[in-house]
């Protein structure tokens, strides 16, 4: 199905230009423009013949059947006379659909493509300037998570909440679900009254008497950033253009652990340009939220597992509001260039979390990143097509090449050309990119063009230097990287040899230890530790019950390699209430790693998968059959 309608484009687009080419007197309009982007591959749209231009969205959120139903109304622009539209959907069951010229249009759903979903044909006259979509989504719609009241904080609301990165906004909204398709929108949503309703767009700050809520969002936006949340919310300003949105049990504590978002903006502001979004909000969901963030325009939606009581694990506001810039200001066109939106925005996010809290704490979180990315290059292998930069995604559900190495190898060739052109040049360079490529997408090939005409060709020894093919199209970590230091982690690695041998950790050296010492503390103890050497560790600093959630996740990975019994009730709640994918994945995979823990991984999961959201789902399903 999928080949067919790859097959269908290609005819299509054949077709115009044959049109273009046999015909003199063509206008214009019936050309192909010569800048056609290269075609995504993760959508059926054919934006260069037809394309969306603004949304106007009319739904009702139904909590007892667990479905949106309503109207997704387009502007359309066809500037090539195109006679449809195609549309992405996914599991959506499409009413009725009208245009400008023509009311009850027969269209086409095709059958579906396992991931990608059906493409949605409708025809069109030539002058429409709107389509209409009657729609309803499906009890199971991939990007939603209807939450029971028991799941959520307050235990008496149910609570809905959408993720549509990277292709799952087809699942609850008919739209062209490209990055590089952009649109503005207008919402009115209407849901129970006792549940407050937002979207990455003007938000209200809280409940009206009839449910229905209007939104607004003026700057164009790719589908995936398209989102929704519902439930007993409650808000807390943080300045005049920050604040924190939470159930109300939960409220105080965020506001407290986010006090320093209008900081966080004013540095990146100074970095890389004026903030495009107005209002910079962030919402704490529920913790089956599959990420840790995100970077929905004018709304961060996050996992409450950051809210450690102590603002340690903040640098993932930094790198959701980065997002402003780098990815939500300038889009990658396609999945492939993922790395565009994620190692700019963690390169992005260390430059501010360095400007609010200086270097010795920046170069903590550095060496845990490098870390991740080697771990990650260890697992999938130095020579896996996935190390490079510029990924291939062909039949490929996106999901399954976005690792670390967009994150930390795209973060570490950005470091190396911070490192050999000066800080000073590329900030000026990181600047232009911005302002020039804002509410447009770019691609790997455009970016390198860039650089090398805006700053490489200042000094050729700097390009060759880098040699930044190699990192983008070669798998695993080129030669030159830049390896991080901390003088912090440096005492710890002394007092983890003393450890290797006297078997003892003095609790004074660890009084003033943060978050990140001990998580490298906890990641690079000895590998030949026994039973008893945890045991005492959690006799000492009770790891098992541990209210931050990096370090129990990281605490878990060793109980369950040493079958240490008293973590695995904490092991097992940890499990059953966070759905954040990036610690569910390593636990689930050191536990199957026996045959006692698989027994066990497999009686936790059957009572955690319920409060799962699909992302995680999926990924676990998958581990476990
Ligand atoms: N945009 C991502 C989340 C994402 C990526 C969703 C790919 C779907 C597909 C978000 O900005 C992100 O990177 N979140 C990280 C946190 C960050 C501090 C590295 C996460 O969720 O762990
Ligand atoms: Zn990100």
């Amino acid at each position: 199905m999928y080949i067919k309608m790859k097959n269908f484009i290609i005819g299509m687009l054949c077709l115009s230009i044959l049109q273009t080419s046999c015909n003199d007197s063509s206008t214009q309009e019936n050309k192909i423009p010569e800048t056609m982007p290269r075609k995504d591959l993760h959508s059926f749209a054919i934006p260069n013949l037809s394309v969306i231009k603004h949304l106007d969205l009319d739904i009702s959120l139904n909590f007892d059947n667990k479905t949106i139903e309503g109207t997704a109304k387009y502007q359309i622009e066809n500037t090539t006379n195109a006679n449809e539209i195609v549309f992405d959907t996914k599991d959506l069951q499409i009413l009725e659909v009208n245009t400008e010229s023509k009311t009850g249009i027969t269209f086409t759903l095709d059958s579906a493509n396992e991931y990608l979903g059906s493409a949605l044909h409708i025809p069109i006259a030539a002058t429409d300037k709107w389509v209409s979509i009657k729609y309803r989504t499906s009890a199971n719609a991939a990007a939603l998570q209807w939450l029971d009241a028991e799941q959520t904080e307050g235990k008496k609301h149910p609570f809905l909440f959408t993720q549509s990165q990277a292709i799952l906004a087809r699942t609850w909204i008919p739209v062209q679900d490209s990055p590089g398709i952009r649109f503005t929108y207008k919402a009115k949503v209407q849901a129970p009254k006792d549940l407050l309703v937002l979207m990455s767009a003007k938000n209200p700050v809280e409940k009206n008497e009839n449910g229905i809520y209007e939104f607004e969002m003026n700057q164009p936006v790719p589908a995936y950033l398209m989102a929704l949340s519902a439930g007993n919310i409650t808000y807390k300003a943080v300045s005049e253009r920050t604040g924190v949105y939470a159930e109300p049990e939960k409220l105080e504590k965020a506001a407290w652990e986010f006090a320093d978002m209008e900081k966080m903006l004013v540095a990146a502001e100074k970095l890389y340009g004026k903030y495009a979004w107005e209002q910079y909000d962030l919402i704490v969901l529920p913790p089956s939220f599959p990420f840790g963030g995100m970077e929905n325009p004018r709304l961060t939606f996050c996992t409450p597992t950051v809210i450690a009581g102590d603002r340690s694990l903040t640098a993932l506001v930094a790198h959701e509001l980065a997002h402003s810039w780098s990815g939500n200001l300038v889009t990658n066109e396609t999945w492939e260039d993922f790395w565009l939106n994620e190692g700019f925005t963690v390169y992005f996010e260390r430059r501010i979390m360095e400007e609010l809290y200086g270097k010795e704490y920046t170069d903590m979180l550095a060496v845990l990143g490098h870390q991740d990315l080697l771990s990650t290059i260890e697992e999938i292998g130095a020579e896996n097509a996935d190390t490079k930069l510029k990924l291939n995604l062909k039949d490929r559900n996106p999901d399954d090449g976005m690792t670390d190495i967009a994150y930390e190898k795209g973060n570490a060739l950005l470091q190396l050309l911070e490192n050999t052109c000066g800080r000073e040049n590329f900030d000026a360079f990181l600047n232009k990119h911005f302002s020039e490529n804002a509410f447009k997408t770019i691609n790997t090939e455009k970016f390198l063009e860039n650089l090398n005409a805006q700053l490489l060709s200042q000094n050729p020894e700097w390009k060759a230097k880098i040699e930044v093919e190699k990192w983008v199209y070669e798998p695993g970590l080129p030669a030159n990287v830049i390896i991080p230091k901390s003088q912090k982690f440096e005492t710890i690695n002394g007092i983890l040899a003393d450890f290797s041998t006297s078997k003892k950790v003095d609790k004074k050296l660890t009084a003033n230890w943060t978050t990140h010492e001990w998580l490298h503390f906890l990641r690079n103890l000895p590998s030949d530790i026994s039973l008893n050497d945890v045991v005492y560790l959690d006799n000492t600093f009770a790891f098992s019950k541990s209210g931050n959630s990096e370090i129990l996740a990281a605490w878990f990975m060793h109980s369950i390699r040493l079958n240490h019994q008293p973590a695995f009730e904490p092991l097992a709640n940890f499990l059953t209430t966070v759905g954040r994918r990036k610690f569910l994945k390593p636990l689930y995979a050191e536990l199957i790693k026996t045959e006692a823990g698989k027994a066990f991984a497999k009686e936790v999961y059957e009572k955690a998968r319920p409060n799962y959201h699909s992302v995680s789902r999926e990924t676990i399903d998958a581990m476990l059959k």
